[in-house]
């Protein structure tokens, strides 16, 4: 099959095809989504909460991002494999952004990054594009501004921040990004942003007119039972999967029914 590249998606885009693309942050998962046909593959920093429990995304350091990414990397014939870069790693200067940058794509192979803002990383993301990185921009609610946001509730619904955020979809798309993650805004905005810039919009909680669609795949498999959020639609129950199949395993090592005759040497 033929590998994803960056300008597929904008030639998607151009012909009004949508994009599919869903998180993973190990082999075996990265695996079975590569060849169920998902077009482009983030290792989040979702990471923080999925993997490790973390209430944010904050706490998730280079290195175990370096570690997620590699093992998606190593399981992935076709689809594009982009990299969050993690709070605390390319806001402070632009070399520390490209320094970061370029451990990833060197140490797990990654096929490009995405960062979270506008107007305040422009420099940071100028510099990971100048060393012909692919960069993935995220606006809306950015889950590692938590701690300025103060809630996890749709963000741009008035004018001042409704603003702004079009202002940085603008830049974002002249200064060279080649797509742009848009969370939990209104519909009517994702689509205006859309409509407005050339690169492709994908939407977590923004709607059906964003040039593709992302969900955190532990979310979409029904494997996170607490997380409820309106836009969240499951395709599968594998809590209830799982729980029975571990509670039946269970049962049949108790009950010395596992394992039988056939299963020993
Ligand atoms: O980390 C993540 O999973 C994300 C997506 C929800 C866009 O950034
Ligand atoms: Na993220």
């Amino acid at each position: 099959k033929k590998k994803i590249t960056t300008h597929q998606l904008q030639e998607m885009k151009n012909r009004g095809e949508k994009i599919a693309m869903l998180t993973a942050y190990d082999y075996s998962m990265a695996k079975i989504i590569d060849g169920a046909g998902i077009d482009v593959i983030l290792v989040g920093d979702s990471a923080s909460n999925v993997m490790a429990g973390h209430e944010t995304t904050l706490p998730i350091t280079l290195d175990q991002m370096i570690y997620h990414a590699a093992s998606v990397i190593r399981a992935v014939n076709r689809a594009l494999v982009i990299v969050d870069l993690p709070f605390g790693t390319y806001q402070g200067s632009s070399s520390e952004a490209l320094r970061s940058a370029i451990r990833i794509m060197k140490e797990a192979g990654a096929h490009g990054v995405k960062l979270e803002g506008g107007s305040e990383i422009r420099e940071s993301v100028e510099r990971i594009l100048s060393a012909g990185i692919p960069v993935m921009g995220h606006l809306g609610l950015t889950p590692q501004s938590i701690y300025k946001f103060g809630t996890y509730s749709v963000r741009a619904k008035e004018g001042a921040e409704a603003a702004k955020l079009i202002e940085d979809a603008k830049l974002l798309n002249d200064i060279g990004c080649f797509a742009l993650v848009l969370e939990k805004i209104p519909a009517e905005l994702a689509k205006r942003v859309s409509a407005s810039i050339q690169i492709p919009t994908i939407g977590i909680g923004a709607g059906h007119d964003t040039d593709g669609q992302v969900l955190v795949m532990q979310d979409m498999l029904g494997i996170t039972k607490e997380f409820q959020p309106r836009f969240l639609r499951r395709y599968a129950d594998l809590h209830a999967t799982i729980t029975s199949a571990v509670s039946k395993y269970v049962a049949d090592v108790k009950a010395v029914d596992f394992p039988n005759d056939e299963e020993k040497y």
